[in-house]
């Protein structure tokens, strides 16, 4: 269980739609200090907020980050692409690898990074923001590498728990963000996405499904994959 009051949290790809409000209630939590990591940095108005410079995908600027930020307690690993319409037999093989290097590559490095300095400020919490795609391989590269990002906070977990670590993987359909902005379908309000996964990284939880197409796609998992994925003539479940 882990508590943002008085924490000092790292949010990364903090400019987007829901980074913002990552960054938005964590000062609302209470938390002391909050830094809003993104490849451009921006400027905010709360004197809490620490804009630092971060891009997943470059070692270097990680190094950089976890030297600056050496009192982060809990980590919000939200950066990520998407690509509509990509398909793994039709998407390019350059851009299957910049996906994964972004969304499961970059992440999974942020989480190896950050792990000692959350163990050095009395463990912590990361919350990995994954999607309903990890478990739907509707989206292409992107399902296969938030199923493979998914996979490996379940290994956070397991190996992080040793030092205390708490790792929630946060699990979302379609919310209105500039990301899936070309989608005309019903979306969650970034803000009901973000209390869930606060509420449940607060709660102790390991996993926060925050949205019915959540519930719904994990719970069909047990079920038979024809149903799942609609097979024959019906729509699978949508969400980014
Ligand atoms: N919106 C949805 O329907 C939905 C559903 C399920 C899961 N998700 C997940 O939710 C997370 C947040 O997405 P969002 O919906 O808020 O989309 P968004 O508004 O597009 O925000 C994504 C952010 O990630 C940042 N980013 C991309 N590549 C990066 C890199 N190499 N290093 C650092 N930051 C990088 C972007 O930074 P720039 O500003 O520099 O481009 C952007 O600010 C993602 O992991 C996404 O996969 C979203």
């Amino acid at each position: 269980m882990s508590s943002i009051k008085n924490a000092a949290v790292l949010v990364t790809g903090a400019n987007g739609g829901l980074g913002q409000e990552f960054v938005r209630q964590a000062l609302a939590r209470g938390a002391a200090k909050v830094y809003a990591t993104a490849r451009t940095p921006r400027a905010w108005d709360d004197e809490r907020v620490v804009p630092l410079r971060l891009d997943v995908t470059d070692d270097a600027s990680i190094t950089a980050a976890v030297q600056a930020a050496g009192d982060v307690s809990i980590l919000v690993n939200n950066a990520g692409i998407y690509t509509h319409g990509d398909t793994i037999t039709g998407t390019s093989a350059a851009r299957i690898r910049e996906i994964f290097e972004t969304n499961f590559f970059g992440a999974v490095q942020v989480n190896r990074a950050f792990a000692p300095v959350l163990a050095a400020n009395g463990g912590g919490a990361f919350l990995d923001v994954h999607s309903v795609l990890s478990w739907l391989g509707v989206a292409g590269a992107y399902s296969a590498a938030k199923a493979a990002f998914w996979s490996a906070t379940n290994s956070f977990r397991v190996e992080l728990a040793a030092q205390g670590t708490q790792v929630v993987g946060l699990h979302l359909g379609y919310t209105d963000t500039p990301m899936i902005s070309m989608v005309d379908d019903e979306k969650n309000d970034p803000a009901d996405i973000v209390r869930a996964g606060f509420d449940g990284l607060e709660a102790g939880d390991h996993e926060v499904l925050a949205d019915e197409r959540a519930v719904a796609v994990k719970a069909a998992l047990s079920g038979p994959l024809a149903d799942l994925y609609g097979l024959p003539g019906v729509p699978p479940p949508a969400g980014a």
